[in-house]
């Protein structure tokens, strides 16, 4: 039967069957016995499996002495009890059937030394087949359904929201603009500038920067929504946690505070990681090896460490009074770099910290006001290594508030009607937060550069596939 090296090394095919396991050869050894090696990798699980191959089959000679790195196989044998240390279960091969040759070996990109990570992103169509990018892949799937599950299990639904829109969420400025507009030939204006009300079929549209605004309508009648989907920002941020494609997990509750949520996020983290440590325990091992030293002693502390929490005033005053020196200067009312972030998580707290009650000035319009005016109920939640890798806040569902915020932040009250009419029709308190999915991953393997926790990272200047 055709089995996964998976099923194989966990011994869901009894000693003495037969299997066939199809994959791309990793390393061939021959030994003086006239007896080869073969390592077949099908990603189904960190290790290849060993495939004994006696020199007795008849393609022996002619194929399987010239077999290398990265040709495709089908390799059938017996499953038997392995010698080796470590590895449970092997193949003495009975028949090994060469699917795809490599055209060159000499020049096959993949062949065994080891490449640099920089080098890999190069090489993204076949980068898949390295042991970092597969445990990568393999995390990455993991921590997704964990979070699927995580939601389904406390009663929320998937709500999926549209990634073309009108609306620019966080008020940024940081939308790429969809367009069906003829380039060669843009509409123009009286005043002689470019007409963009008609582009996408007559109206201006955008790429989502977020899918809160959509999930707050879902969540003020459903109750308890999230998404899942890909997020765009056309920043030119050359930095190692920014992409301009990332995915994000945005829930959304009605009738929840922003404590409410501070909770929330803290149980889904520790849920996510629970089910990294769990069900990725070799590729965790690899990227402890190879990595980060302490890649799987931190995720043990984050899941069993309390939360700290702080509100932003007072996070200012921790920094002012830390007697450290910053690149980037102290005040009440700055939007902290992630130099104050991580200072903040892993040298104050040494735990991750929810950051609450920000300046509404560096805040976007629907963050709701606080009692003393200036700040809203925002929040940031700060893992030490990496900074900000969540935010949130309650939502302003007082339509006189929200209108005041629309009209100071320069906001046109008309595109916000149908967010408006939420508050106008049984408005209730909400709240709900955003988390960065590629910051999670990178968190998780200690892999530092977000531009490999993706397949096909898009960020300036590596677009290429
Ligand atoms: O803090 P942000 O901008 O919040 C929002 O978009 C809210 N509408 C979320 C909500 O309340 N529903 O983004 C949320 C998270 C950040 O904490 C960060 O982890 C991630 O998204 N993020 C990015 N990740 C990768 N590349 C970028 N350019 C990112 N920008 C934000
Ligand atoms: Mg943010």
């Amino acid at each position: 039967s055709i089995a996964t090296v998976v099923s194989v090394f966990n011994g869901e095919h009894s000693v003495g069957s037969q299997v066939t396991v199809r994959g791309w050869v990793r390393t061939r050894r021959d030994s003086k016995a006239g007896i080869s090696f073969l390592a077949v990798y099908d990603g189904s699980c960190f290790n290849p499996i060993q495939g004994v191959v006696p020199n007795n089959l008849n393609n022996y000679q002619d194929e399987i002495l010239k077999l290398t790195a990265g040709c495709s196989v089908e390799m059938t044998g017996e499953v038997v009890e392995s010698q080796g240390k470590g590895q449970t279960f092997e193949l003495q091969v009975t028949e090994v059937k060469v699917v795809g040759w490599v055209d060159d070996p000499d020049t096959y990109p993949m062949a065994a030394k080891r490449h640099s990570i920089e080098h890999l992103r190069e090489l993204a169509h076949l980068r898949p087949r390295t042991n970092i990018i597969g445990a990568v892949m393999r995390v990455r799937n993991c921590l997704s359904q964990a979070i699927h599950r995580f939601y389904h299990e406390r009663g929320f639904l998937w709500a999926s929201t549209p990634l073309i829109t009108a609306s620019d969420c966080e008020g940024a400025g940081e939308m790429f603009r969809v367009s069906t507009l003829d380039m060669q030939n843009l509409p123009m204006t009286d005043k002689g500038e470019v007409d963009y009300d008609k582009d996408f079929f007559g109206k201006e549209a955008f790429l989502t920067v977020s899918g809160q605004l959509n999930a707050e309508t879902y969540a003020c009648a459903l109750s308890k929504v999230y998404t899942f989907g890909p997020t765009f920002r056309a920043e030119n941020s050359n930095t190692s946690r920014h992409l301009a494609e990332f995915w994000m997990v945005e829930p959304e509750v009605a009738f929840a505070d922003l404590d409410d949520v501070a909770g929330l996020a803290e149980d889904m983290l520790k849920y996510a990681f629970n089910a990294a440590l769990t069900e990725c325990r070799e590729d965790l091992e690899f990227f402890a090896q190879r990595v980060e030293k302490t890649a799987i002693e931190r995720l043990e502390a984050f899941v069993s460490s309390d939360f700290a929490q702080v509100d932003y005033t007072d996070a200012i005053q921790i920094l002012k009074n830390c007697g450290k020196k910053f690149e980037f200067d102290v005040e009440w009312g700055i939007d902290m770099s992630s130099e104050h972030e991580r200072f903040l998580a892993e040298e104050h707290f040494k735990a991750p910290v929810v950051v609450k009650n920000y300046p509404k000035d560096i805040k976007a319009f629907y963050m709701r006001l606080n009692d003393d005016g200036k700040t809203v109920a925002a929040m940031d939640v700060l893992a030490p290594g990496i900074g900000e890798i969540i935010g949130g806040a309650q939502r302003e569902e007082r339509l006189e508030v929200l209108d005041m915020r629309l009209e100071e932040m320069g906001l046109e009250k008309e595109d916000y009607w149908w967010y408006r009419d939420l508050r106008r029709y049984g408005t209730v308190p909400h709240s709900g937060f955003g988390l960065g999915f590629e910051r999670l991953v990178s968190y998780v393997t200690g892999v530092s550069n977000i531009r490999d926790v993706i397949p096909f990272p898009r960020a300036p200047r590596s677009a290429n596939f």
